[in-house]
């Protein structure tokens, strides 16, 4: 599967870039293959057009802002969030001509991210439980982009059997490759996975994790997709703390993905500090990009890749 192929991802919401990136100047996204342009209006809302300009073609991404709008770099005409050339200042005496224009795109600010559909999505921005509960605190974690297709991170985040070989360096175990049973329940848009598992705790113990004698704690995880490329991964451990990871993989073309991801916890800065929790999820979130990018961006919907795949 490559997103280039499902011209139904374009109806989907998905996290382009944190809130705080946008100040005084038009920023550039690749979505889907479809570049656009954000920026912050004089109100504080985001606008989100396409990132070309529709008289010679130029990036308005290179432009500026002025009284909320963005100029072209080129010859100076203005577009508003609706894609609508307000200004040719070459012409100030002349109405602008009415197919000066760009498409527009829905954008939302949820979580502290800047969130775009490309087309009437079919869903709503996920709800994640944890956000905003009292006792919880956001992490921001993330934001770069890896050489993979969005796919391989989802199915990646729900794949057990990874764990023990690609996670050998933190928490995982070589000498524990079986996984455990899990209960599954569908959900409209996505699934949710239950399911109890073994790991190592590192010497680092940036989760405070109760450990046994050998090195060993029991953890809970429930896992969560929403359609297409969004993962909440719920980790409770046995002393009560709760780890909830939100990843997603925005897809930027068939073979890259702009990966973000917060924690919500239900510690303090003053039990764990926000870079030791950044720094123990990114080392493990490193084992994971190593892999991934090894592999191709063509997702196999089947177990085997090639023989099975081919012959259906
Ligand atoms: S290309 Fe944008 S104003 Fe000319
Ligand atoms: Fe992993």
């Amino acid at each position: 599967m490559i997103v280039s192929k499902q011209p139904v991802l374009k109806k989907f919401w998905y996290p382009v870039m944190p809130l705080s990136h946008l100040k005084d100047r038009p920023l550039p996204f690749t979505l889907l293959g479809e570049n656009i342009v954000l920026w912050k209006q004089e109100d504080g809302s985001v606008a989100c057009i396409k990132d070309r300009c529709c008289h010679r073609t130029a990036k308005l991404s290179l432009g500026f802002l002025e009284e909320g709008n963005v100029v072209c770099g080129y010859h100076g005409w203005t577009f508003d969030a609706a894609g609508v050339c307000v200004k040719i200042p070459q012409q100030p005496e002349q109405a602008v001509p009415q197919k000066a224009r760009v498409p527009a795109y829905k954008t939302q600010v949820k979580y502290d991210y800047v969130w775009v559909a490309l087309e009437e999505p079919l869903n709503d921005i996920p709800d994640f439980l944890e956000a905003g509960l009292p006792g919880f605190r956001q992490v921001h974690q993330f934001y770069e982009t890896w050489n993979i297709g969005a796919l391989r991170l989802m199915e990646n985040s729900f794949d057990s059997a990874h764990v023990a070989f690609v996670h050998r360096g933190t928490f995982g175990d070589v000498q524990r490759p079986q996984v455990g049973t899990r209960e599954m329940l569908e959900r409209p848009f996505g699934f949710v996975s239950r399911q109890s598992a073994e790991v190592k705790v590192r010497g680092d113990l940036a989760q405070k994790a109760v450990q046994t004698g050998d090195g060993t704690t029991t953890r809970r995880t429930e896992s969560e997709w929403f359609m297409p490329f969004i993962r909440r991964s719920s980790i409770h451990y046995p002393h009560g703390l709760i780890h909830v990871l939100i990843t997603c993989a925005t897809p930027m073309s068939d073979d890259k993905s702009m990966i973000l991801q917060w924690v919500y916890r239900n510690d303090t800065e003053a039990d764990v500090s926000t870079a030791e929790v950044i720094a123990f999820d990114r080392a493990i979130t490193f084992e994971d990009k190593l892999i991934l990018e090894s592999c191709e961006a063509d997702v196999p919907l089947s177990i085997v890749d090639g023989a099975m795949s081919e012959t259906g």
